[in-house]
């Protein structure tokens, strides 16, 4: 697909739902009595695979215009599927559902597509089988597809050497399971989607500081689950009313949970005009965004804050490309092993633009302020990437191809067109 730099940025726009909240609602709604409905799912290909994935367990699921139910038989209700999983692109898929596979009491193989073979599983092997599962990757390199016999399942206490809400997740969805107690301490807390909505379903589970602890064998009850716009879908859009010159964009319905908002916590701190109206705290917050062009500097991301945008760093390249000054980026290791190595992809591409930027064993050095020109940018089958330079091409001279543009159907499908709606 190719882009041309915009002349003008104006309007409003309201984000799909979110993704790792409609996953969620997905598994959970399959492990509990009755139904749930979840309206505002994400019909992006990564929930998609989730769906399919439980279809084959032997759950019911409606997907409609309206909402999507899921006829959920309790935790025991799951059946074994007649073939072998597929989790397609996500990563997500995987490694929640390898947590629930682990107990079950029948055999899977779950796989994904080329890129998911090549993620790490260690990080939930590991812990697994140290609850007592049977989970062996097939090929033996640490990575899906991955055989899994279902097993008794031991509480245990795990010390997690990433911050990671698939990694901690999946232990907490085997604890569901387990003989006791189980914990995920973290070094860093990552995204707490499941420690809410689980508990919503009636589970026992509680934070202590950086430490999730849930009880196992708990009643889970159908809910109704109203998925908020995904913030990391808004980010885009965040991006680009910052950096067009005279834009400003109204962004509907956002999730702001504290664990997922580092984007707006860097965007206003690098100097962007960024105001929250509407805002509604029941359950997990929302609000409305309201976004001006802004002279943004360069700022320092590291630490903490890293695993609330881990997602969001691709554009937040783009956004500290067009920045006056330095932007470090330390702390974001994690980035090589997205559904591309974010660090590598973004330092080739940007650099083609024009752009001062350096990779680093964790991040990116951005001298911003230079110009950037169109280029030919591989999406590397990589949504955010795709997305990320969609936004860079608004301010670059000339044209941009992205290569690989479709792929934004996993987390965006209506991306480019809602892009389209706000621009001249
Ligand atoms: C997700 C957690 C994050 C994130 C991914 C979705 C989730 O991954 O990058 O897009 O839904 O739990 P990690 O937990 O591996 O950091």
């Amino acid at each position: 697909m190719i882009f041309q730099k915009a002349k003008y940025l104006k309007g409003e726009v309201t984000i799909p739902g979110d993704k790792s909240i409609s996953h969620r609602a997905v598994m959970f709604g399959s492990l509990a009595e009755g139904t749930t409905e979840v309206t505002n799912f994400l019909q992006g290909a990564d929930c998609l695979s989730t769906i399919d994935c439980f279809r084959k367990m032997g759950i019911e699921i409606e997907n409609t215009p309206d909402h999507i139910l899921i006829h959920g038989k309790g935790l025991h209700g799951l059946q074994a599927p007649s073939c072998i999983l597929d989790a397609g692109n996500s990563g997500t898929t995987t490694r929640l559902i390898s947590g629930i596979l682990a107990a079950q009491n029948f055999e899977t193989t779950l796989t994904g597509d080329a890129s998911i073979q090549k993620r790490p599983m260690r990080r939930i092997i590991e812990p697994l089988s140290m609850m007592g599962a049977n989970i062996t990757s097939v090929n033996g390199n640490d990575c899906a597809p991955l055989r899994i016999v279902g097993a008794p399942l031991h509480g245990i206490h795990y010390h997690s050497k990433v911050a990671s809400a698939q990694v901690k997740s999946s232990i907490l969805l085997a604890g569901l399971y387990a003989d006791g107690e189980t914990r995920v301490t973290e070094p860093t807390v990552s995204r707490n989607h499941s420690e809410i909505m689980l508990k919503y379903f009636g589970a026992d589970i509680r934070t202590e500081n950086k430490t999730a602890i849930i009880q196992p064998e708990p009643v889970l009850k159908g809910q109704k689950v109203n998925v908020p716009g995904d913030i990391s879908s808004a980010a885009y859009f965040i991006a680009a009313g910052l950096l067009v010159p005279g834009a400003e964009v109204y962004i509907h319905n956002v999730g702001i949970n504290k664990t997922r908002n580092g984007i707006i916590k860097v965007a206003q701190a690098m100097g962007g005009d960024i105001t929250f109206l509407n805002e509604n705290n029941a359950g997990e917050p929302t609000a409305d965004l309201l976004v001006k062009h802004s002279a943004l500097h360069g700022i320092t991301i590291e630490g903490d804050i890293i695993p609330t945008l881990i997602d969001e760093l691709p554009i937040i390249n783009i956004m500290a490309a067009c920045a006056e000054g330095t932007t470090i980026i330390k702390d974001a290791a994690e980035l090589k092993v997205k559904e591309s190595n974010r660090i590598d992809v973004m330092v080739e591409h940007l650099s083609a633009m024009g752009c001062d930027i350096t990779g680093t064993d964790d991040g990116m050095i951005i001298n911003g302020g230079k110009p950037l020109h169109g280029t030919v940018v591989d999406s590397h089958m990589d949504h955010r990437i795709a997305m990320s330079f969609a936004i860079a091409s608004l301010v670059a001279a000339g044209e941009t191809t992205i290569k690989g543009s479709d792929v934004v159907t996993i987390s965006y499908p209506n991306f480019y067109e809602d892009l389209a709606k706000l621009t001249r």
